[in-house]
């Protein structure tokens, strides 16, 4: 910053390189980026994207998904406009069921071409209306839905129907994204599909606000339409070169492969504490993306045990949090650099609370 730091109307080395390296980590179709300052402006950008490019206004989300503050992203956020002061899904919004294969519509395996099924349904609604879809908006792996993993080939199929009909694929990896899912960069690699749009934000910046949308050629002409885009922060220097210096440290310390092995670890470690504790009824998620459902021997869901849990996780200075449909899912999504024996730490907390009084009882 006490070198220069510019709005983006001035052309600038940083903004270049910045580009180019963080398009390397995606494949070779998503070739375009344009630079927000926060997830929201991602979304919100994704969606004029949308909106240029298929002449539709009309999107298919997950339940209980959250992809934003401002007012197109809280008209896609389930998880606001179906909880506390939400007045359901405006007329342009169509929920789709939360895949949820533990606790959900269908459980177990092979659920992929069941829940996918419900898109189909809503892009039937859709057109029954006289309308067509502009996009579908989904997390990799849902995190304010409870942590939950997508089932298999649902985004495969999900994906097809949507092109099928005219409509764009958009990823959220806000959440998901830069290494954390461990054996993959960014989380839609988890199911072999390649999206029209992926937003990130978050940890791209390690705390500083930058964001970015990254879309195929073909998305980026048909929203360069002549309107143009601008933005007076995003992209600037400064912003670059953190986002750089980010790349450069997750490369460098291999970072990724600390999100896959710690997160293996950890993960064996909660399913051990699982056998001991069955108050644990399920342990999912990647990489460093984990969660723990907390239900009584009949799967109903335990939200005080969560709470207490969590709260007193505080006083052993571990921050976490709860989340999911029933605010039964403790989400364990650490920093990144977390370490075998910060694991061991908080397996053995976790270890501690699940033998109090309040817990077994
Ligand atoms: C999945 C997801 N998308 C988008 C956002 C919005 O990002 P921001 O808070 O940076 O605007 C969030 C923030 O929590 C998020 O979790």
């Amino acid at each position: 910053m006490g070198i220069l730091n510019t709005n983006t109307r001035y052309l600038n080395e940083n903004i270049n390189e910045y580009a180019k390296e963080l398009l390397s980590t995606f494949p070779d179709k998503l070739s375009v980026v344009h630079f927000v300052n926060s997830g929201s402006e991602a979304n919100e950008l994704a969606i004029r994207m949308i909106k240029a490019n298929t002449g539709q206004k009309d999107m298919i989300a997950i339940e209980i998904g959250y992809h934003g503050n401002s007012n197109e992203c809280i008209d896609i956020s389930s998880y606001k406009f179906d909880s506390k002061g939400g007045t359901g899904a405006p007329a342009y919004t169509h929920i789709v069921p939360l895949p949820d294969t533990y606790r959900g519509l269908y459980t177990g395996e092979n659920t992929g071409a069941d829940y996918a099924k419900h898109v189909q349904e809503q892009i039937d609604n859709i057109q029954a209306k006289g309308r067509n879809i502009g996009g579908f908006i989904c997390e990799s792996i849902v995190s304010c839905g409870g942590q939950v993993e997508l089932p298999k080939d649902y985004l495969k199929i999900v994906y097809e129907a949507v092109r099928q009909a005219g409509g764009l694929c958009l990823s959220d990896e806000v959440q998901v994204g830069f290494g954390r899912v461990g054996s993959h960069f960014w989380g839609f690699q988890l199911h072999d599909v390649i999206p029209d749009i992926v937003t990130v934000g978050k940890p791209i910046g390690n705390g500083h606000p930058l964001a970015a949308v990254i879309c195929t050629q073909e998305v980026a002409n048909g929203f360069a339409n002549g309107m143009e885009y601008f933005n007076t922060f995003g992209g600037n220097p400064v912003s670059s070169a953190i986002g750089r210096e980010v790349l450069r440290v997750i490369k460098d310390e291999n970072l990724q492969e600390n999100a896959l092995t710690i997160g293996n670890y950890l993960k064996e470690g909660l399913r051990k504490l699982q056998q001991d504790f069955p108050i644990i009824g399920d342990v999912r998620g990647q990489g460093l993306f984990l969660g723990i459902e907390l239900v009584d021997e009949n799967k109903k869901p335990l939200p005080e045990k969560a709470s207490y849990l969590a709260n007193r996780m505080k006083d052993f200075a571990i921050l976490m949090s709860v989340d999911g449909k029933d605010n039964n899912v403790l989400k364990i999504k650490p920093p990144i650099v977390f370490s075998q024996e910060n694991a061991d730490e908080l397996l053995s907390r976790l270890q501690t609370i699940f033998n109090e009084d309040y817990m077994t009882h």
